[in-house]
């Protein structure tokens, strides 16, 4: 299980404040000295007004900040409540997670994602990728329908695909407590990865302390992006621990 890369990203969505940030010197401390430390990377993806404080208090610590999502023009414009990928980067974030289902839900569609995912490109920013069918989808057993779709208009005329990682997650699944079978996520990851093999490819949705060693059986999940409990720094490092046992 060990010797292999795992991601673990922290998605606050819309929770924490300045003070919340004290909680970072426990993980600091915990991944300084880390025994499997070159194998794991941590990213935080913390509400915009955070990003600058955050990569301050992270510096050196090896681990990374990134903004949660992005508006799709990277010059500057008259677009009232939104921020660029530029903007995102000088303020020390170095990831970004576009296609998330919660934005998804208020009206972004795989080709606005696309043209983010490209914008993001461009200014240097790594992508995270976010893909998943809802419960009624998974029932009517249209999943690899739609993830098809999504990945394929999500990353239309996309070349280099290294600086994405693709975040699976069930909208079902997210903030319910239900995480699919084993045998389900390990046949959804392959198929995602049968597009093109050099995919990393994450789970998200509802990952504790309870279900991560179920989950790190897995062995085709390069990682996980997690919401609800990645805000307590205890349980966020309990997770990354147990995923090494
Ligand atoms: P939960 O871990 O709270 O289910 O959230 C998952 C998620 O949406 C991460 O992007």
């Amino acid at each position: 299980m060990t010797n292999k890369y795992i991601y673990f990203i922290a998605n606050w969505k819309m929770f924490g404040e300045l003070g919340s940030l004290n909680t970072l010197h426990k993980v600091t401390k915990f991944f300084k000295n880390f025994k499997n430390k070159k194998f794991t990377k941590i990213i935080y993806c913390p509400p915009s007004t955070l990003i600058r404080p955050m990569s301050k208090k992270l510096k050196d610590s090896g681990i990374d900040v990134g903004g949660q999502n992005c508006h799709e023009n990277e010059n500057p414009g008259p677009f009232t409540g939104f921020i660029n990928c530029k903007m995102l980067k000088s303020v020390g974030a170095k990831y970004v997670i576009i296609g998330h289902s919660e934005n998804r839900k208020t009206g972004e569609n795989n080709k606005l994602i696309n043209l983010k995912i490209k914008s993001a490109l461009k200014s240097g920013l790594k992508i995270i990728f976010c893909i998943g069918e809802t419960l009624q989808e998974k029932r009517k057993k249209i999943t690899k329908r739609i993830l098809n779709n999504q990945i394929k208009s999500g990353l239309n005329k996309i070349k280099d695909k290294k600086n994405i990682l693709i975040a699976y997650e069930p909208i079902w699944s997210i903030g319910s407590g239900l995480i699919p079978k084993s045998n389900e996520l390990l046949d959804t990851i392959n198929f995602i990865k049968s597009n093109n093999k050099n995919y990393k490819v994450l789970y998200g949705g509802s990952v504790s302390t309870k279900n991560i060693l179920q989950l790190r059986l897995i062995d085709n999940i390069d990682g996980f992006l997690i919401g609800g409990a990645s805000q307590d720094s205890k349980k966020f490092i309990d997770i990354i621990k147990k995923s090494y046992n």
